[in-house]
Protein backbone atom coordinates (compact mmCIF):
# COMPACT_ATOMS: atom_id res chain seq x y z
CA UNK A 1 0.00 0.00 0.00
CA UNK A 2 1.64 3.36 -0.95
CA UNK A 3 -0.38 5.78 1.03
CA UNK A 4 -2.52 5.23 4.60
CA UNK A 5 -4.09 8.72 4.17
CA UNK A 6 -4.34 11.83 2.14
CA UNK A 7 -2.62 15.41 3.09
CA UNK A 8 -5.85 16.55 4.17
CA UNK A 9 -6.96 13.71 6.69
CA UNK A 10 -4.80 13.77 9.43
CA UNK A 11 -6.15 15.82 12.48
CA UNK A 12 -5.31 15.27 16.85
CA UNK A 13 -7.25 11.50 16.63
CA UNK A 14 -4.49 10.27 14.80
CA UNK A 15 -1.87 11.15 16.91
CA UNK A 16 0.54 8.24 17.73
CA UNK A 17 -0.39 6.29 15.26
CA UNK A 18 1.90 5.78 12.04
CA UNK A 19 0.85 6.67 8.83
CA UNK A 20 2.30 6.59 5.12
CA UNK A 21 1.48 9.99 3.02
CA UNK A 22 2.39 10.60 -0.89
CA UNK A 23 2.47 13.76 -2.77
CA UNK A 24 4.74 16.84 -4.54
CA UNK A 25 7.29 18.24 -2.32
CA UNK A 26 5.93 22.30 -1.95
CA UNK A 27 8.10 23.87 0.30
CA UNK A 28 10.85 23.12 2.59
CA UNK A 29 12.57 24.80 5.96
CA UNK A 30 15.62 23.96 6.77
CA UNK A 31 16.42 25.13 10.01
CA UNK A 32 19.77 23.43 11.22
CA UNK A 33 18.81 20.72 13.32
CA UNK A 34 15.22 20.20 12.27
CA UNK A 35 13.99 20.28 8.34
CA UNK A 36 10.78 20.70 7.21
CA UNK A 37 8.72 19.67 4.34
CA UNK A 38 5.05 20.78 3.32
CA UNK A 39 3.79 17.49 1.52
CA UNK A 40 0.95 18.44 -1.08
CA UNK A 41 -1.65 16.45 -2.71
CA UNK A 42 -5.16 16.92 -4.35
CA UNK A 43 -6.90 17.02 -1.20
CA UNK A 44 -4.17 19.24 1.08
CA UNK A 45 -1.39 19.99 2.64
CA UNK A 46 0.58 17.83 5.53
CA UNK A 47 3.83 19.21 7.20
CA UNK A 48 6.61 16.48 7.77
CA UNK A 49 9.40 16.87 10.40
CA UNK A 50 13.16 15.49 10.12
CA UNK A 51 14.88 15.61 13.25
CA UNK A 52 18.69 15.56 12.99
CA UNK A 53 18.99 14.20 17.09
CA UNK A 54 17.05 11.42 15.83
CA UNK A 55 18.24 10.42 12.43
CA UNK A 56 21.23 12.39 10.53
CA UNK A 57 20.64 10.82 7.32
CA UNK A 58 17.89 10.82 6.86
CA UNK A 59 17.33 14.54 7.85
CA UNK A 60 20.76 14.96 5.29
CA UNK A 61 18.50 13.03 2.73
CA UNK A 62 15.79 15.42 3.15
CA UNK A 63 17.57 18.63 2.66
CA UNK A 64 18.56 17.67 -0.87
CA UNK A 65 14.97 17.48 -2.16
CA UNK A 66 13.69 19.68 -4.76
CA UNK A 67 10.44 21.14 -5.30
CA UNK A 68 8.16 18.93 -6.67
CA UNK A 69 9.77 15.72 -6.34
CA UNK A 70 7.32 13.09 -5.42
CA UNK A 71 7.56 11.31 -1.87
CA UNK A 72 6.29 8.66 0.30
CA UNK A 73 6.89 9.12 3.56
CA UNK A 74 6.27 6.89 6.76
CA UNK A 75 6.39 8.40 9.85
CA UNK A 76 4.81 8.90 13.59
CA UNK A 77 1.46 11.36 14.09
CA UNK A 78 2.41 13.92 16.68
CA UNK A 79 0.99 17.42 17.93
CA UNK A 80 2.55 20.10 16.62
CA UNK A 81 4.32 22.66 18.84
CA UNK A 82 2.83 26.20 17.06
CA UNK A 83 0.15 25.02 15.25
CA UNK A 84 -1.43 26.52 11.75
CA UNK A 85 -4.79 27.74 11.69
CA UNK A 86 -5.27 28.07 8.38
CA UNK A 87 -4.61 24.84 7.39
CA UNK A 88 -6.69 21.15 7.89
CA UNK A 89 -4.06 19.56 9.08
CA UNK A 90 -2.49 22.25 11.12
CA UNK A 91 -3.23 20.53 14.45
CA UNK A 92 -0.15 18.18 13.79
CA UNK A 93 2.87 17.16 12.15
CA UNK A 94 4.38 13.86 10.96
CA UNK A 95 7.95 12.89 12.54
CA UNK A 96 9.25 10.92 9.77
CA UNK A 97 11.02 7.54 10.01
CA UNK A 98 11.28 6.51 6.19
CA UNK A 99 11.60 8.63 3.27
CA UNK A 100 11.14 7.39 -0.60
CA UNK A 101 11.81 9.65 -3.45
CA UNK A 102 9.09 8.01 -6.14
CA UNK A 103 10.34 10.05 -8.55
CA UNK A 104 12.53 13.50 -8.66
CA UNK A 105 11.46 16.74 -10.49
CA UNK A 106 13.20 19.10 -12.13
CA UNK A 107 13.04 22.96 -11.21
CA UNK A 108 9.33 23.99 -12.39
CA UNK A 109 9.51 27.19 -14.37
CA UNK A 110 6.73 28.57 -12.13
CA UNK A 111 5.73 28.38 -8.35
CA UNK A 112 2.79 26.02 -7.95
CA UNK A 113 0.83 28.24 -5.69
CA UNK A 114 -2.15 29.76 -5.85
CA UNK A 115 -1.35 33.16 -7.27
CA UNK A 116 2.04 31.91 -9.30
CA UNK A 117 4.67 33.91 -11.25
CA UNK A 118 3.85 32.12 -14.15
CA UNK A 119 2.70 33.76 -17.46
CA UNK A 120 -0.15 32.22 -19.85
CA UNK A 121 2.14 30.87 -22.59
CA UNK A 122 4.15 29.23 -19.63
CA UNK A 123 1.37 27.93 -17.62
CA UNK A 124 -0.28 26.63 -21.12
CA UNK A 125 2.84 24.42 -22.15
CA UNK A 126 3.43 23.20 -19.20
CA UNK A 127 -0.13 22.58 -18.14
CA UNK A 128 0.57 19.57 -16.47
CA UNK A 129 2.32 21.82 -13.89
CA UNK A 130 -0.47 24.58 -13.61
CA UNK A 131 -3.33 21.45 -13.23
CA UNK A 132 -1.06 21.21 -9.97
CA UNK A 133 -2.17 24.68 -8.56
CA UNK A 134 -5.27 24.37 -5.86
CA UNK A 135 -7.53 27.07 -7.71
CA UNK A 136 -7.27 25.52 -11.17
CA UNK A 137 -7.77 22.09 -9.69
CA UNK A 138 -10.97 23.12 -7.63
CA UNK A 139 -12.25 24.98 -11.10
CA UNK A 140 -12.43 20.96 -12.45
CA UNK A 141 -13.64 19.78 -9.77
CA UNK A 142 -16.29 22.36 -9.57
CA UNK A 143 -17.17 21.27 -13.40
CA UNK A 144 -17.51 17.64 -12.59
CA UNK A 145 -19.86 18.39 -9.83
CA UNK A 146 -21.53 20.49 -12.40
CA UNK A 147 -22.12 17.70 -14.61
CA UNK A 148 -23.20 15.24 -12.30
CA UNK A 149 -25.49 17.57 -10.84
CA UNK A 150 -26.89 18.01 -14.29
CA UNK A 151 -27.26 14.70 -15.14
CA UNK A 152 -29.03 13.74 -11.63
CA UNK A 153 -31.68 16.38 -12.41
CA UNK A 154 -32.49 15.47 -16.19
CA UNK A 155 -32.56 11.96 -15.46
CA UNK A 156 -35.28 12.60 -12.56
CA UNK A 157 -36.76 14.50 -15.55
CA UNK A 158 -36.50 11.11 -17.80
CA UNK A 159 -34.09 12.96 -20.08
CA UNK A 160 -32.01 10.11 -22.08
CA UNK A 161 -28.51 10.56 -22.14
CA UNK A 162 -27.73 9.79 -26.04
CA UNK A 163 -24.01 9.83 -27.84
CA UNK A 164 -24.58 11.25 -31.03
CA UNK A 165 -21.46 10.86 -33.67
CA UNK A 166 -18.53 13.79 -34.04
CA UNK A 167 -17.49 12.40 -38.26
CA UNK A 168 -20.73 14.25 -39.39
CA UNK A 169 -21.51 16.32 -42.38
CA UNK A 170 -21.87 19.63 -42.17
CA UNK A 171 -24.32 21.59 -39.82
CA UNK A 172 -25.22 25.21 -40.54
CA UNK A 173 -25.17 27.22 -36.40
CA UNK A 174 -23.14 29.89 -37.90
CA UNK A 175 -19.66 29.51 -37.73
CA UNK A 176 -17.30 27.54 -39.67
CA UNK A 177 -16.66 23.85 -39.53
CA UNK A 178 -13.45 22.06 -39.07
CA UNK A 179 -13.19 19.22 -41.44
CA UNK A 180 -11.58 15.54 -41.69
CA UNK A 181 -10.31 13.80 -44.75
CA UNK A 182 -11.74 10.29 -45.04
CA UNK A 183 -9.33 7.94 -46.32
CA UNK A 184 -11.85 5.30 -47.36
CA UNK A 185 -13.79 8.19 -49.44
CA UNK A 186 -10.95 9.86 -51.53
CA UNK A 187 -11.74 13.83 -51.68
CA UNK A 188 -14.57 13.24 -49.41
CA UNK A 189 -14.66 15.31 -45.75
CA UNK A 190 -16.51 14.75 -42.72
CA UNK A 191 -17.58 17.96 -40.23
CA UNK A 192 -16.78 17.56 -36.56
CA UNK A 193 -20.42 18.91 -35.51
CA UNK A 194 -20.94 22.55 -34.15
CA UNK A 195 -24.02 21.31 -31.99
CA UNK A 196 -25.83 17.97 -32.64
CA UNK A 197 -28.44 20.02 -33.28
CA UNK A 198 -29.95 17.50 -36.35
CA UNK A 199 -29.04 14.63 -34.47
CA UNK A 200 -31.23 15.52 -31.51
CA UNK A 201 -33.74 16.26 -33.99
CA UNK A 202 -33.93 12.85 -35.20
CA UNK A 203 -33.99 11.59 -32.09
CA UNK A 204 -37.25 12.97 -31.22
CA UNK A 205 -38.70 11.42 -34.69
CA UNK A 206 -36.96 8.72 -33.33
CA UNK A 207 -39.64 8.90 -30.40
CA UNK A 208 -37.28 9.22 -27.54
CA UNK A 209 -39.19 11.94 -26.18
CA UNK A 210 -36.69 13.85 -23.95
CA UNK A 211 -32.99 13.78 -24.85
CA UNK A 212 -29.98 14.91 -23.43
CA UNK A 213 -26.18 14.92 -23.52
CA UNK A 214 -22.94 16.70 -22.17
CA UNK A 215 -21.14 17.30 -25.61
CA UNK A 216 -18.36 18.43 -27.21
CA UNK A 217 -19.01 20.75 -30.04
CA UNK A 218 -16.46 22.11 -32.65
CA UNK A 219 -16.59 25.28 -34.11
CA UNK A 220 -13.81 27.09 -35.92
CA UNK A 221 -14.52 30.88 -35.22
CA UNK A 222 -12.47 33.55 -33.90
CA UNK A 223 -11.77 33.35 -30.20
CA UNK A 224 -12.16 35.12 -27.27
CA UNK A 225 -12.55 34.95 -23.15
CA UNK A 226 -15.73 33.00 -23.71
CA UNK A 227 -15.24 30.82 -26.93
CA UNK A 228 -13.81 27.92 -27.43
CA UNK A 229 -13.11 25.96 -30.67
CA UNK A 230 -14.12 22.96 -28.51
CA UNK A 231 -16.17 23.47 -25.94
CA UNK A 232 -19.33 21.71 -23.84
CA UNK A 233 -22.73 22.14 -24.31
CA UNK A 234 -25.47 20.17 -21.86
CA UNK A 235 -27.76 19.98 -25.43
CA UNK A 236 -30.97 18.75 -24.60
CA UNK A 237 -34.45 18.66 -26.80
CA UNK A 238 -37.99 17.46 -25.87
CA UNK A 239 -41.22 16.54 -27.97
CA UNK A 240 -44.79 17.28 -27.65
CA UNK A 241 -43.48 20.73 -25.49
CA UNK A 242 -44.45 24.64 -26.14
CA UNK A 243 -41.75 27.00 -25.18
CA UNK A 244 -43.20 27.25 -22.09
CA UNK A 245 -42.43 24.04 -20.91
CA UNK A 246 -38.87 24.48 -22.04
CA UNK A 247 -38.54 27.69 -20.15
CA UNK A 248 -40.02 25.89 -16.97
CA UNK A 249 -37.89 22.88 -17.28
CA UNK A 250 -34.31 24.69 -17.69
CA UNK A 251 -35.27 27.40 -15.10
CA UNK A 252 -35.42 24.23 -13.28
CA UNK A 253 -32.03 22.86 -14.03
CA UNK A 254 -30.66 26.28 -13.53
CA UNK A 255 -31.68 26.26 -9.91
CA UNK A 256 -30.59 23.49 -9.12
CA UNK A 257 -27.36 23.80 -10.19
CA UNK A 258 -26.77 27.20 -8.26
CA UNK A 259 -28.58 25.51 -5.31
CA UNK A 260 -26.75 22.56 -5.02
CA UNK A 261 -23.50 23.87 -6.36
CA UNK A 262 -23.05 27.49 -4.44
CA UNK A 263 -26.28 27.10 -2.00
CA UNK A 264 -27.80 30.00 -3.85
CA UNK A 265 -31.60 30.15 -4.37
CA UNK A 266 -32.77 32.11 -7.40
CA UNK A 267 -35.53 33.87 -7.62
CA UNK A 268 -37.75 33.05 -10.39
CA UNK A 269 -36.39 34.61 -14.06
CA UNK A 270 -37.57 37.65 -15.72
CA UNK A 271 -38.42 37.81 -19.08
CA UNK A 272 -37.72 40.50 -21.47
CA UNK A 273 -38.72 40.58 -25.45
CA UNK A 274 -35.67 40.37 -27.81
CA UNK A 275 -37.02 44.36 -29.18
CA UNK A 276 -37.21 45.56 -25.16
CA UNK A 277 -33.57 44.12 -24.65
CA UNK A 278 -32.25 46.02 -27.48
CA UNK A 279 -34.39 49.02 -26.87
CA UNK A 280 -33.50 49.26 -23.10
CA UNK A 281 -29.89 47.74 -23.11
CA UNK A 282 -28.61 47.30 -26.39
CA UNK A 283 -27.82 43.88 -26.34
CA UNK A 284 -29.44 41.21 -26.96
CA UNK A 285 -28.02 39.56 -23.38
CA UNK A 286 -27.77 42.50 -21.09
CA UNK A 287 -26.10 42.46 -17.32
CA UNK A 288 -29.02 43.04 -15.02
CA UNK A 289 -26.91 43.44 -12.09
CA UNK A 290 -27.22 47.22 -12.80
CA UNK A 291 -29.05 49.62 -14.18
CA UNK A 292 -27.94 52.63 -16.29
CA UNK A 293 -30.97 51.34 -18.67
CA UNK A 294 -30.89 53.74 -22.18
CA UNK A 295 -33.40 56.69 -22.22
CA UNK A 296 -34.07 58.26 -26.16
CA UNK A 297 -34.25 61.75 -26.03
CA UNK A 298 -35.43 62.61 -29.52
CA UNK A 299 -38.01 64.77 -29.10
CA UNK A 300 -35.97 66.51 -26.52
CA UNK A 301 -32.78 66.73 -28.37
CA UNK A 302 -33.94 67.46 -31.84
CA UNK A 303 -34.63 70.68 -33.88
CA UNK A 304 -32.72 73.43 -31.40
CA UNK A 305 -30.06 73.63 -33.64
CA UNK A 306 -27.27 70.73 -33.11
CA UNK A 307 -27.30 69.24 -36.72
CA UNK A 308 -25.52 66.24 -35.29
CA UNK A 309 -28.61 65.05 -33.31
CA UNK A 310 -30.99 66.90 -35.54
CA UNK A 311 -29.94 64.36 -38.62
CA UNK A 312 -29.46 61.19 -35.97
CA UNK A 313 -32.56 58.53 -36.16
CA UNK A 314 -31.76 57.89 -32.62
CA UNK A 315 -30.61 60.12 -29.57
CA UNK A 316 -30.33 57.70 -26.41
CA UNK A 317 -27.91 57.94 -23.47
CA UNK A 318 -26.91 56.93 -19.48
CA UNK A 319 -27.18 58.40 -16.61
CA UNK A 320 -23.86 57.51 -14.61
CA UNK A 321 -24.57 58.29 -11.22
CA UNK A 322 -22.58 60.29 -8.73
CA UNK A 323 -19.78 60.53 -11.49
CA UNK A 324 -20.35 64.65 -12.33
CA UNK A 325 -17.36 65.37 -10.18
CA UNK A 326 -15.40 62.11 -11.13
CA UNK A 327 -14.50 63.07 -14.62
CA UNK A 328 -12.52 66.23 -15.31
CA UNK A 329 -12.22 67.62 -19.37
CA UNK A 330 -9.17 65.65 -19.71
CA UNK A 331 -11.18 61.97 -18.25
CA UNK A 332 -13.55 63.14 -20.39
CA UNK A 333 -11.87 63.15 -23.98
CA UNK A 334 -9.96 60.18 -22.76
CA UNK A 335 -13.65 58.54 -22.35
CA UNK A 336 -14.97 59.98 -26.00
CA UNK A 337 -11.59 58.28 -27.32
CA UNK A 338 -12.04 54.86 -26.03
CA UNK A 339 -15.73 55.32 -27.46
CA UNK A 340 -13.60 55.97 -31.07
CA UNK A 341 -11.64 53.68 -30.86
CA UNK A 342 -12.51 50.90 -34.21
CA UNK A 343 -13.67 48.06 -32.03
CA UNK A 344 -16.68 50.72 -31.01
CA UNK A 345 -16.46 53.22 -33.73
CA UNK A 346 -18.44 56.15 -32.22
CA UNK A 347 -17.94 59.33 -33.80
CA UNK A 348 -18.36 61.45 -30.07
CA UNK A 349 -19.59 61.42 -27.44
CA UNK A 350 -21.78 64.47 -25.43
CA UNK A 351 -21.76 64.74 -21.43
CA UNK A 352 -24.07 66.69 -19.00
CA UNK A 353 -22.73 67.06 -15.68
CA UNK A 354 -25.43 67.94 -13.17
CA UNK A 355 -23.10 69.20 -10.65
CA UNK A 356 -23.63 69.00 -6.80
CA UNK A 357 -23.87 72.59 -6.57
CA UNK A 358 -26.52 72.86 -8.91
CA UNK A 359 -24.94 74.32 -12.07
CA UNK A 360 -25.40 72.38 -15.01
CA UNK A 361 -22.56 71.73 -16.83
CA UNK A 362 -22.25 70.26 -21.15
CA UNK A 363 -20.18 69.80 -24.23
CA UNK A 364 -23.12 70.73 -26.18
CA UNK A 365 -24.06 73.73 -23.72
CA UNK A 366 -23.80 76.12 -26.93
CA UNK A 367 -26.56 74.67 -28.58
CA UNK A 368 -28.62 73.65 -25.53
CA UNK A 369 -30.14 76.23 -21.95
CA UNK A 370 -30.03 75.08 -19.18
CA UNK A 371 -33.85 74.55 -19.13
CA UNK A 372 -33.65 72.30 -22.22
CA UNK A 373 -30.39 70.61 -20.00
CA UNK A 374 -32.80 70.26 -16.91
CA UNK A 375 -35.82 68.87 -18.59
CA UNK A 376 -33.18 65.93 -20.16
CA UNK A 377 -31.98 65.70 -16.80
CA UNK A 378 -35.68 64.85 -15.59
CA UNK A 379 -36.12 62.21 -18.15
CA UNK A 380 -33.44 60.33 -16.75
CA UNK A 381 -34.33 60.85 -13.15
CA UNK A 382 -30.95 62.36 -12.77
CA UNK A 383 -29.97 63.89 -9.50
CA UNK A 384 -27.23 66.63 -8.56
CA UNK A 385 -23.70 64.97 -8.53
CA UNK A 386 -24.78 62.49 -11.74
CA UNK A 387 -23.54 62.80 -15.11
CA UNK A 388 -25.71 62.07 -18.99
CA UNK A 389 -23.38 60.29 -21.64
CA UNK A 390 -24.90 60.90 -24.75
CA UNK A 391 -24.63 59.09 -28.22
CA UNK A 392 -26.56 59.40 -31.30
CA UNK A 393 -26.12 58.59 -35.02
CA UNK A 394 -28.20 55.12 -37.05
CA UNK A 395 -29.93 52.95 -34.17
CA UNK A 396 -28.85 49.97 -34.44
CA UNK A 397 -25.16 51.11 -34.26
CA UNK A 398 -25.52 53.87 -31.60
CA UNK A 399 -27.06 50.97 -29.56
CA UNK A 400 -24.33 48.57 -29.89
CA UNK A 401 -21.76 51.52 -28.90
CA UNK A 402 -23.70 53.05 -25.90
CA UNK A 403 -24.00 49.47 -24.81
CA UNK A 404 -20.36 48.83 -24.79
CA UNK A 405 -19.87 52.40 -22.80
CA UNK A 406 -22.61 50.91 -20.18
CA UNK A 407 -20.67 48.11 -19.80
CA UNK A 408 -17.38 50.27 -19.39
CA UNK A 409 -19.28 52.61 -16.49
CA UNK A 410 -20.45 49.50 -14.64
CA UNK A 411 -16.72 47.99 -14.58
CA UNK A 412 -15.77 51.47 -13.26
CA UNK A 413 -18.01 51.70 -11.16
CA UNK A 414 -17.82 48.46 -9.71
CA UNK A 415 -21.29 47.65 -10.37
CA UNK A 416 -20.54 44.41 -11.87
CA UNK A 417 -20.48 42.63 -8.27
CA UNK A 418 -19.24 38.89 -8.17
CA UNK A 419 -21.28 36.72 -6.50
CA UNK A 420 -24.33 38.68 -7.13
CA UNK A 421 -26.57 36.64 -10.35
CA UNK A 422 -28.93 38.27 -12.29
CA UNK A 423 -30.64 36.05 -14.82
CA UNK A 424 -32.58 36.60 -17.70
CA UNK A 425 -34.96 34.93 -20.60
CA UNK A 426 -34.90 36.64 -23.56
CA UNK A 427 -37.41 35.52 -25.68
CA UNK A 428 -39.23 36.35 -29.03
CA UNK A 429 -35.75 36.92 -31.01
CA UNK A 430 -36.30 37.40 -34.72
CA UNK A 431 -36.78 34.43 -37.07
CA UNK A 432 -34.69 36.21 -39.77
CA UNK A 433 -31.90 38.63 -40.01
CA UNK A 434 -31.35 40.42 -43.30
CA UNK A 435 -27.59 40.67 -44.62
CA UNK A 436 -26.80 44.13 -46.79
CA UNK A 437 -23.16 42.50 -47.48
CA UNK A 438 -24.34 39.06 -48.74
CA UNK A 439 -27.96 40.31 -49.96
CA UNK A 440 -29.84 37.53 -48.29
CA UNK A 441 -31.16 36.21 -45.13
CA UNK A 442 -29.37 34.44 -42.39
CA UNK A 443 -30.78 32.45 -39.75
CA UNK A 444 -30.99 34.64 -36.12
CA UNK A 445 -31.03 30.94 -34.45
CA UNK A 446 -30.45 28.21 -36.48
CA UNK A 447 -32.13 27.49 -39.75
CA UNK A 448 -34.78 24.83 -37.44
CA UNK A 449 -36.25 27.29 -35.67
CA UNK A 450 -40.36 27.56 -35.66
CA UNK A 451 -42.00 30.82 -36.63
CA UNK A 452 -44.06 31.92 -33.89
CA UNK A 453 -47.30 30.13 -34.59
CA UNK A 454 -49.24 33.50 -35.40
CA UNK A 455 -46.58 34.14 -37.99
CA UNK A 456 -46.56 30.61 -39.73
CA UNK A 457 -49.20 32.32 -42.34
CA UNK A 458 -47.51 35.51 -43.39
CA UNK A 459 -43.85 33.61 -43.51
CA UNK A 460 -45.82 31.02 -46.25
CA UNK A 461 -47.30 33.72 -48.01
CA UNK A 462 -45.79 37.03 -47.64
CA UNK A 463 -43.21 39.37 -49.55
CA UNK A 464 -39.72 40.04 -48.70
CA UNK A 465 -40.01 43.26 -46.08
CA UNK A 466 -42.76 40.63 -44.00
CA UNK A 467 -39.68 38.09 -43.77
CA UNK A 468 -38.22 41.14 -41.77
CA UNK A 469 -40.83 41.08 -38.81
CA UNK A 470 -41.48 37.59 -38.37
CA UNK A 471 -41.27 36.27 -34.71
CA UNK A 472 -39.45 33.13 -33.98
CA UNK A 473 -40.17 30.98 -30.87
CA UNK A 474 -36.67 31.31 -29.55
CA UNK A 475 -35.02 32.07 -26.72
CA UNK A 476 -31.81 32.72 -24.84
CA UNK A 477 -30.81 32.16 -20.98
CA UNK A 478 -28.56 35.15 -20.40
CA UNK A 479 -26.56 35.55 -16.84
CA UNK A 480 -24.90 38.91 -15.61
CA UNK A 481 -24.22 39.68 -18.85
CA UNK A 482 -23.41 36.47 -20.46
CA UNK A 483 -25.38 34.13 -22.83
CA UNK A 484 -25.52 31.12 -20.97
CA UNK A 485 -27.85 29.15 -23.62
CA UNK A 486 -29.66 29.24 -26.58
CA UNK A 487 -32.59 26.90 -28.17
CA UNK A 488 -35.92 27.47 -29.91
CA UNK A 489 -39.00 25.65 -30.61
CA UNK A 490 -38.22 23.68 -33.92
CA UNK A 491 -40.00 23.34 -37.29
CA UNK A 492 -41.52 19.65 -37.95
CA UNK A 493 -43.36 20.02 -41.14
CA UNK A 494 -41.57 19.48 -44.26
CA UNK A 495 -43.35 22.37 -46.33
CA UNK A 496 -42.75 24.98 -43.51
CA UNK A 497 -39.10 23.69 -43.32
CA UNK A 498 -38.61 23.71 -47.25
CA UNK A 499 -39.93 27.31 -47.25
CA UNK A 500 -37.15 28.58 -44.66
CA UNK A 501 -34.47 26.96 -46.66
CA UNK A 502 -35.77 28.95 -49.67
CA UNK A 503 -35.53 32.41 -47.53
CA UNK A 504 -32.15 31.67 -46.57
CA UNK A 505 -31.32 30.85 -49.90
CA UNK A 506 -30.76 27.54 -50.46
CA UNK A 507 -31.80 26.07 -53.63
CA UNK A 508 -33.92 22.47 -54.05
CA UNK A 509 -31.00 20.73 -54.42
CA UNK A 510 -28.58 22.10 -52.21
CA UNK A 511 -31.33 21.74 -49.48
CA UNK A 512 -32.02 18.18 -50.64
CA UNK A 513 -28.44 17.76 -50.27
CA UNK A 514 -27.49 19.13 -47.37
CA UNK A 515 -30.58 18.46 -45.02
CA UNK A 516 -32.25 15.52 -47.36
CA UNK A 517 -32.34 12.65 -44.24
CA UNK A 518 -34.22 15.36 -41.80
CA UNK A 519 -36.92 16.61 -44.44
CA UNK A 520 -36.59 12.63 -45.08
CA UNK A 521 -37.45 12.22 -41.39
CA UNK A 522 -40.44 14.76 -41.12
CA UNK A 523 -42.28 12.78 -43.68
CA UNK A 524 -42.55 10.11 -41.19
CA UNK A 525 -44.53 11.41 -38.37
CA UNK A 526 -42.51 14.28 -36.66
CA UNK A 527 -43.53 14.83 -33.07
CA UNK A 528 -43.55 19.14 -32.08
CA UNK A 529 -40.53 19.52 -30.55
CA UNK A 530 -38.21 21.72 -29.49
CA UNK A 531 -35.10 22.26 -27.39
CA UNK A 532 -32.15 24.43 -25.89
CA UNK A 533 -27.94 24.18 -25.11
CA UNK A 534 -26.24 25.62 -22.31
CA UNK A 535 -22.52 26.52 -23.12
CA UNK A 536 -20.98 23.92 -19.99
CA UNK A 537 -17.80 26.20 -19.99
CA UNK A 538 -19.31 29.50 -19.58
CA UNK A 539 -21.66 28.05 -17.32
CA UNK A 540 -18.72 27.12 -15.08
CA UNK A 541 -17.60 30.60 -15.42
CA UNK A 542 -20.34 32.42 -14.31
CA UNK A 543 -20.86 30.36 -11.27
CA UNK A 544 -17.21 31.40 -10.14
CA UNK A 545 -18.15 34.92 -10.84
CA UNK A 546 -15.40 34.81 -14.29
CA UNK A 547 -15.21 35.72 -17.67
CA UNK A 548 -12.82 33.50 -18.65
CA UNK A 549 -13.46 30.02 -19.51
CA UNK A 550 -10.27 29.06 -20.36
CA UNK A 551 -9.15 27.81 -16.68
CA UNK A 552 -12.33 25.71 -16.71
CA UNK A 553 -11.06 23.46 -19.20
CA UNK A 554 -8.16 21.19 -18.50
CA UNK A 555 -6.74 21.89 -21.70
CA UNK A 556 -7.63 24.70 -23.61
CA UNK A 557 -6.49 26.19 -26.59
CA UNK A 558 -4.83 29.74 -26.93
CA UNK A 559 -6.03 32.53 -28.74
CA UNK A 560 -4.55 30.86 -32.30
CA UNK A 561 -6.43 28.02 -31.33
CA UNK A 562 -3.43 25.94 -30.46
CA UNK A 563 -2.66 23.85 -27.78
CA UNK A 564 0.78 24.78 -27.23
CA UNK A 565 1.73 22.34 -24.82
CA UNK A 566 1.12 18.97 -27.65
CA UNK A 567 1.88 21.61 -30.27
CA UNK A 568 -0.93 20.96 -32.39
CA UNK A 569 -1.75 21.87 -34.84
CA UNK A 570 1.05 20.59 -37.14
CA UNK A 571 1.97 19.19 -40.46
CA UNK A 572 1.28 15.62 -40.64
CA UNK A 573 3.56 12.90 -42.65
CA UNK A 574 3.60 13.08 -46.33
CA UNK A 575 2.42 9.48 -46.37
CA UNK A 576 -0.31 10.97 -44.70
CA UNK A 577 -0.79 13.33 -46.69
CA UNK A 578 -0.48 10.38 -49.95
CA UNK A 579 -3.19 7.84 -47.99
CA UNK A 580 -5.97 10.67 -47.81
CA UNK A 581 -4.83 12.05 -51.44
CA UNK A 582 -4.05 15.39 -50.06
CA UNK A 583 -2.26 17.35 -52.40
CA UNK A 584 -0.65 20.13 -50.86
CA UNK A 585 0.47 22.48 -53.40
CA UNK A 586 3.04 25.02 -52.33
CA UNK A 587 2.43 28.74 -52.84
CA UNK A 588 4.87 28.66 -56.06
CA UNK A 589 3.08 25.46 -57.53
CA UNK A 590 -0.57 27.76 -57.27
CA UNK A 591 1.48 30.34 -59.09
P1 LIG B 1 -25.95 28.10 -29.73
O1 LIG B 1 -25.17 28.24 -30.99
O2 LIG B 1 -26.64 29.32 -29.22
O3 LIG B 1 -27.11 27.02 -29.91
O4 LIG B 1 -25.00 27.50 -28.60
C1 LIG B 1 -25.50 27.22 -27.31
C2 LIG B 1 -24.57 27.78 -26.25
O5 LIG B 1 -23.25 27.27 -26.41
C3 LIG B 1 -22.31 28.22 -25.93
N1 LIG B 1 -21.29 28.46 -26.97
C4 LIG B 1 -19.96 28.47 -26.76
N2 LIG B 1 -19.23 28.32 -25.64
C5 LIG B 1 -17.89 28.36 -25.74
N3 LIG B 1 -17.22 28.54 -26.89
C6 LIG B 1 -17.91 28.70 -28.06
N4 LIG B 1 -17.23 28.86 -29.21
C7 LIG B 1 -19.34 28.68 -28.02
N5 LIG B 1 -20.32 28.80 -28.94
C8 LIG B 1 -21.48 28.66 -28.30
C9 LIG B 1 -23.08 29.47 -25.58
C10 LIG B 1 -24.39 29.28 -26.33
O6 LIG B 1 -25.45 29.94 -25.70
N6 LIG B 1 -27.99 23.83 -31.43
C11 LIG B 1 -28.27 25.09 -30.77
C12 LIG B 1 -29.05 24.90 -29.49
C13 LIG B 1 -30.50 24.60 -29.69
O7 LIG B 1 -31.15 25.26 -30.54
O8 LIG B 1 -31.03 23.73 -28.98
C14 LIG B 1 -26.95 25.77 -30.42
O9 LIG B 1 -25.89 25.20 -30.52
O10 LIG B 1 -23.29 29.52 -24.19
Amino acid sequence: MYRTHTCDELRMDHVGQTVSLCGWLQASRDFGGMTFIDLRDRYGITQLVFDVEQDRELCERARRLGREFVLRATGLVRERSNKNPNRNTGDVEIEVQSLDVLNPSKVPHFTIADKTDGGDDLRMKYRYLDLRREPVQQNLIFRSQLALETRKYLSDKHFVEVETPFLIKSTPEGARDFVVPSRMNPGQFYALPQSPQTFKQILMVAGLDRYFQIVKCFRDEDLRADRQPEFTQIDCEMSFVTQEDILQTFEGLTKHLFQSTLGVELPDFPRMSYDEAMQRYGSDKPDLRFGMEFVELNDLAQNKGFSVFDQAELVVGICASGQADQYSNKDIKKLTEWMQRPQIGAKGLVYVKFNADGSVKSSVGKFYGEEDLRAWGERFGAQAGDMLLILSGETEKTRKQLNELRLEMGRRMGLLKAGDFKPLWVVDFPLLEWDEDSGRFHAMHHPFTAPKKADVERMLTGDHDTMKSLRADAYDLVINGSEIGGGSIRIHDRELQSRNFDLLGFSKEEAEAQFGFLLGAFEYGAPPHGGIAFGFDRLCAVLNGQSSIRDFIAFPKNNQGRDVMIDAPAPVASEQLDELRIDLQTEEEVG
